[in-house]
């Protein structure tokens, strides 16, 4: 280990004495809103600890021989590789399963899911993203199945679910984000980050990353800017939570129209496309209906409009109205290059953007580590002695 290492390593485990750790037992993640300012405070030290422990290459196997599994109804590289490397570098071993080669497409419910997953697995990881109304409820179903299975058979073992992205919230995202952001720029009380909608020709992305963001931000003293152009707002209940939470935590929330307007003196800046309101809400009634022509004619008006706004996107002159021109380009990726962003613009923070994605991997083991250790100070502590 160098001596740097060293440091960081013995800093970041003194700093965890002044966090509740026990408030993270047997505890699972499925919308940051629901986790206390304490409980994400210990989050984000546990994350920052494992962060500077995995550059030494000495993460005890806190979690050996135990399964953690996860379901995905989409498609995913980040996070399905951050649930496997914060499982592996735990001692778990990780198993990521398609979400639609399993019986919930013949109807099983998600609360049976849940108790047949729960009994078998040790931590289960759960992205179900892609229809408005589904996925949360379908989350809170299977925590609901392994919960009672777990109550009703007398086994006092931690399954925590982590949501993995679902319609309402990406935590995992919004939880690497706030650690990236806390990096950069140490307290980020005061902070100026403006969320922004941008042009995709890709695909009608979810919400959950931008509600993610506008949850969880204003509770860390950050002023946050929500720009999008009229007909992409977001779900009602994700921008009452984003007032309550800049009120709770000293930030604050705005709303915007004008990309150009929303840039000026940001010290982050994320766009990123996401779908139009009335079409993810008719998505929904298509879905419902078993309508695959009308779901496919719904994503074909969605890139339409979407491409009425075109001039949305990430570029030089905008960037250069930022704090100084200088502020950091975020995205939670991949990013549609040429139209959410200019290249030369990505090109200059392709590095950022990594090392941002990266977050993940340590979020998910201390939402892991967290739920699941009992007594895990003195555990670190010990291992860091050896
Ligand atoms: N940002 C993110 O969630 O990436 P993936 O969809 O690749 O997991």
């Amino acid at each position: 280990m160098t001596h740097q290492g060293t440091h960081q390593v013995t800093d970041r485990l003194a700093a965890l004495e002044d966090l509740d750790l026990e408030s993270l037992h047997h505890q699972s993640f499925i919308e940051t809103r629901d986790a206390s300012p304490a409980q994400l405070a210990a989050l984000t030290g546990l994350a920052e600890m494992f962060e500077a422990l995995d550059a030494t290459g000495r993460v005890p196997h806190l979690l050996e021989g135990q399964l953690a599994y996860a379901l995905f109804f989409d498609m995913s590289t980040r996070t399905r590789s951050a649930w496997a490397g914060a499982a592996a570098r735990l001692g778990m071993a990780p198993v990521i399963v398609d979400g639609g080669s399993t019986q919930v497409e013949h109807g099983e419910t998600a609360e049976e899911t849940g108790a047949m997953l729960g009994m078998n697995a040790h931590a289960l990881g759960v992205r179900h993203d892609k229809f408005l109304g589904e996925g949360n409820p379908f989350i809170r179903s299977i925590h609901k199945g392994i919960t009672d299975y777990l109550a009703a058979t007398n086994d006092t073992r931690a399954v925590p679910v982590v949501n993995l992205q679902c319609d309402v919230d990406h935590p995992t995202q919004a939880l690497a984000d706030l650690l990236w952001l806390r990096e950069r720029f140490g307290e980020l009380r005061g902070k100026r980050v403006t969320v922004s909608w941008a042009y995709s020709p890709s695909y009608a992305k979810p919400l959950s990353v931008p509600q993610g963001l506008i949850t969880l931000l204003p509770r860390f003293g950050v002023d946050v800017t929500l720009a999008h152009p009229p007909g992409y707002e977001l779900m009602p209940e994700t921008l009452a939570h984003a007032q309550e939470g800049a009120t709770s935590g000293g930030g604050s929330f705005t709303l915007s129209d004008d990309m150009t307007a929303a840039f000026a003196n940001a010290d982050a800046v994320y766009p990123k496309s996401w779908g139009p309101m009335a079409l993810m809400q008719e998505r929904v009634v298509a879905r419902q209906a078993g309508d695959q022509a009308g779901l496919r004619d719904i994503e074909q008006r969605a890139l339409a409009q979407n491409a009425q706004h075109r001039d949305w996107i990430c570029n030089a002159e905008r960037m250069a109205k930022t704090r100084n021109g200088e502020a950091l380009y975020m995205h939670c990726l991949p990013a549609d290059l040429g139209d959410e962003v200019e290249r030369e613009v990505y090109d200059r923070y392709r590095t950022e953007v990594a090392r941002q994605a990266n977050k993940k991997v340590y979020a998910i083991m201390a939402l892991l580590a967290g739920a699941k250790v009992n007594g895990l100070s003195e555990r670190l502590l010990d291992g860091a002695r050896t």
